[in-house]
């Protein structure tokens, strides 16, 4: 299994804050759960890796299963009004879409946090956040990002890829991790600048769902629409077969590709 190569991290960045402590652990259940338990004591922007996740968890109570993936979490303190935080998954997904594409990688962004590449999921983001004592938010932006795996489990194994696998190319994670953490940086100060815009135009361009055909998947109960496009507050537009426009926010239901 390639290990991550700290060194490798150090020398790619170029960001004043985002990944210039890192806590790298041999095995950890969850960088995320790790990151929230320990993270109040924390600098802005530590980066949590490890060698081996046990127990990865994805959204909606999934488990994230990637032994040999790249699994990092960031810690944030975001100066910003409480409405704004979750955007902070959508400016996630605009960077390691942007760090990809820095790579050559065509990689589009299934609204609101998977990246995908050729139609396969290559990484998933889970943000997180608790407050803390003070009464500050913290948050913990965690991306599982495939990227050298070469296979997969029965369960996954249709639907899920890694950057390997999909372009032949075999990039160190240490690279990748340092191009996320640069545009993070980057897209996750304009935000806090009130430039949510930023993300928002590469999560537009760079959509893997907009003008497909899609079911929206709420309560067990499923809606087929077309998605049109992200407004601007991050939510997904979209036209129900009746004609009618609405907007879905993340976090409330599924999408899937029709
Ligand atoms: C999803 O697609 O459902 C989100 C997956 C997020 C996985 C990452 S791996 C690093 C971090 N630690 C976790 O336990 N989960 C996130």
């Amino acid at each position: 299994m390639e290990v991550l190569n700290e060194e490798f991290i150090r020398k790619h960045l170029k960001t004043k804050f985002m990944g210039r402590n890192v806590i790298h652990l041999d095995t950890v259940d969850s960088t995320n759960d790790y990151a929230k338990i320990h993270g109040e004591n924390f600098a802005e922007g530590t980066l949590v890796t490890c060698g081996e996740q046990t127990k990865g968890r994805g959204r909606q109570g999934r488990r994230w299963e990637s032994e040999t993936g790249l699994c990092m979490s960031v810690l944030l303190r975001p100066q910003i009004e409480m409405q704004h935080i979750s955007k902070i998954t959508q400016v996630c997904a605009a960077a390691v879409s942007a760090a990809l594409s820095e790579l050559g990688v065509e990689a589009r962004i299934k609204w609101p946090n998977d990246i995908f590449i050729n139609g396969k999921k290559v990484c998933g983001i889970l943000t997180e956040m608790k407050i803390a004592e003070d009464g500050s938010p913290l948050v913990v932006a965690g991306m599982g990002i495939n990227v050298t795996n070469e296979s997969f489990t029965d369960v996954i194994k249709d639907t899920a890829s890694s950057v390997l696998l999909e372009t032949g190319m075999n990039v160190d994670k240490g690279i990748i991790a340092a191009k996320i953490l640069n545009n993070f940086e980057i897209l996750y100060n304009e935000l806090q600048k009130g430039n949510f815009e930023a993300s928002l135009k590469i999560c537009r361009e760079r959509s893997y769902i907009i003008g497909k055909e899609i079911n929206l998947i709420e309560g067990g109960k499923i809606t087929a629409a077309t998605a049109i496009g992200i407004s601007p507050d991050g939510e997904l537009v979209v036209r129900y077969q009746d004609g009618r426009i609405g907007s879905v926010i993340s976090g409330e239901v599924s999408v899937r590709i029709r």
